[in-house]
């Protein structure tokens, strides 16, 4: 077992950005476990299945393989061996990686990746489940979150940097919709570990927070 450092959270919380420097800092492996929800979201999208198709989601898993390979430092996800990664932003595949993601097949599918991956190296592993569920003895826990508004903010200057039209309400809406999802599901819901350090970003800068972060490592 290699050293871990589990980072959960809320979508918009900061995670990726953080766990990605965190790494970085510590000179391991960084896993984006929602980027792995994210990669067979894209095979069940392919496979024309529609968000409320269950039994369709949860028969459809066997036919998916999903890999995380890192290439010059950026990871990269891999479905049945192409490279999927300019696909897993899409609103569609977020939104079915929300849903599916509640699919019991779907989460023991990515369960053992994730086990498997921490075991064989050191790594920042950042998802909803890590510190409760797929690494419950992690060296070190976060829950990172921040409040709806600053998510939606951050989200909508990301946007709108980038040129796309966006609605401020719309995206709010839509991080408040997520969290329900993801707080509400049966299997592996998103909380604190109760041996989890809870850090607020709200008021805090992304430095701050990964200084936060290496400071509990020592
Ligand atoms: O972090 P993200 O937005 O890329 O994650 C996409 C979806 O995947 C998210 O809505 C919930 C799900 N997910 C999960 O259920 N468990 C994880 N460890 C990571 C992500």
């Amino acid at each position: 077992m290699g050293y871990s450092i589990a980072i959960d959270g809320p979508a918009g919380a900061g995670k990726s950005t953080v766990a990605k420097l965190v790494a970085k800092e510590k000179g391991f492996a960084y896993v984006d476990t929602g980027a792995m929800y994210r990669g067979l979201a894209v095979h069940f999208l392919q496979e024309g299945i529609l968000p409320e198709e269950t039994d369709k989601i949860a028969a459809s898993c066997k036919d998916a393989e999903v890999n995380i390979a890192y290439e010059g430092g950026v990871q990269q996800i891999y479905l049945n061996g192409r490279n999927i990664t300019a696909k897993l932003r899409e609103e569609a595949v977020g939104n079915m990686a929300s849903v599916s993601s509640a699919i019991p097949q779907v989460r023991a599918k990515l369960l053992e990746v994730q086990r498997t991956l921490a075991r064989e190296k050191d790594v920042v592993m950042d998802g909803r489940d890590i510190g409760t569920n797929v690494l419950p003895n992690a060296d070190v826990k976060v829950y990172l979150t921040a409040s709806i508004d600053t998510r939606a903010k951050r989200r909508y200057d990301e946007l709108t940097e980038k040129g796309i039209p966006c609605v401020y309400e719309e995206i709010a809406a839509d991080i408040a919709e997520r969290d329900k999802r993801d707080m509400e599901r049966e299997i592996a819901p998103l909380r604190q570990a109760t041996d989890a350090v809870l850090v607020d970003s709200s008021d805090m800068t992304i430095s701050q927070v990964v200084q936060a972060i290496l400071e509990l490592c020592r």
